[in-house]
């Protein structure tokens, strides 16, 4: 096999050199402790998946009301924060890098998780279905955060990227994809706000840009990560026409700051969508955004590589394979069998 780029240098800014072009994806595991704390075997799952170029962590949540599923790590309380400090430390002595992944679900949760109070959402947009993982729990009604609440989720978001540098992370990457809280202000169908959230492509960015801000001048843009996810397809988040004005808009702010990359979240990147010009996600963000992109969302090796040969993107994310082959890279590199991923392997943090 001609492999391309996948195992060359890549230099994302000024700062962080990754040594090859493979990601690890951000997956939920759901193994902290009853404290949302990170354990041993947390060390050790990243520490043996070094070898990625970039390693970007589970979700993990910006403080109690961002909780969206049972024993997701958190970084806000100090035992969280040393914790997370031996994960990076092991991934280090291992020679890897390692971002925190930190999120807020909105309205993705249920009083289960939030001492009985309504999830928090731009709009009072209620959902259906089962929370994932917690099958017994319905979603159903959230509430609309005020303009001061939302001053406080931004200043949540800035609390936790500058715990994430303590824990001493190489940067962070905002959730921003998946139909969780900050993709929820990006979509018309999950925000129906008539203040300055909302109404208007400029508006419904509005969020976004300035947890972006708050996170990039409290760390140092080059060290943050964005994930996106300008198509509707996940948690209840149903695709409108204008949801592509958005993105573009918010593409095209981001181009002008030194954010680390933009980041595809998506399961099928074979996917086109009408609501962005019939476009994948991956191809619409490299249209309007300048810098370093981050494809994910089924890639095989071949198809990276192609994609990366056609300058399509600049790195690609992989996600359940890693859980699979805690090698991915060694087998990659020198074409070996690879295991197939099973639901059962999600039982063991391996
Ligand atoms: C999940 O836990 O299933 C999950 C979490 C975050 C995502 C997507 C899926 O972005």
């Amino acid at each position: 096999m001609n492999k391309g780029y996948l195992f060359e240098r890549y230099a994302l800014n000024r700062f962080l050199t990754l040594k090859n072009r493979i990601v690890m994806a951000p997956m939920t595991r759901n193994m902290a402790d009853d404290e949302w704390v990170p354990t041993e075997a947390t060390q050790h799952y990243y520490a043996r998946r070094a070898e990625a170029g970039l390693i970007i962590t589970e979700g993990t949540i910006i403080r109690p009301d961002g909780q969206g599923y049972t024993h997701v790590p958190g970084i806000y309380t100090k035992k969280q924060i040393a914790e997370w400090g031996r994960v990076t430390s092991a991934v280090h002595a291992k020679g890897g890098l390692i971002f925190s992944q930190i999120w807020h679900v909105g309205r993705v949760t249920h009083p289960h998780f939030l001492n009985g109070a309504l999830p928090l959402a731009p709009s009072a947009i209620p959902m259906t279905g089962a929370v994932k993982r917690s099958a017994h729990l319905q979603h159903g009604q959230s509430r609309a955060v005020t303009v001061e609440e939302i001053k406080g989720l931004i200043e949540s978001f800035k609390m936790a990227a500058e715990n994430a540098m303590e824990a001493g992370f190489d940067g962070i990457e905002l959730h921003g994809a998946n139909g969780y809280l900050i993709d929820q202000f990006l979509h018309y169908h999950t925000n129906h706000r008539t203040d300055a959230y909302g109404g208007s492509p400029e508006n419904l960015a509005r969020f976004a840009l300035e947890v972006v801000a708050a996170c990039g001048e409290a760390i140092g843009y080059e060290r943050v990560g964005l994930r996106l996810s300008p198509g509707a397809y996940l948690n209840e988040i149903v695709g409108d026409k204008r949801d592509g004005k958005v993105f573009h808009y918010l593409l095209k702010q981001l181009s002008t700051l030194a954010l680390a990359y933009v980041h595809t979240g998506n399961f099928d990147d074979t996917r086109t969508f009408p609501e962005l010009d019939d476009q994948t996600m991956t191809d619409f963000i490299r249209a309007h955004y300048q810098g370093n992109v981050i494809a994910n969302g089924g890639y095989d090796l071949e198809k990276a590589r192609l994609g990366m040969e056609a300058n399509r993107f600049d790195l690609v994310a992989i996600g359940r394979p890693f859980i699979a082959n805690p090698n991915f890279i060694e087998l990659a590199k020198h074409q070996l069998p690879m295991h197939t991923y099973e639901v059962s392997m999600l039982d063991t943090l391996y």
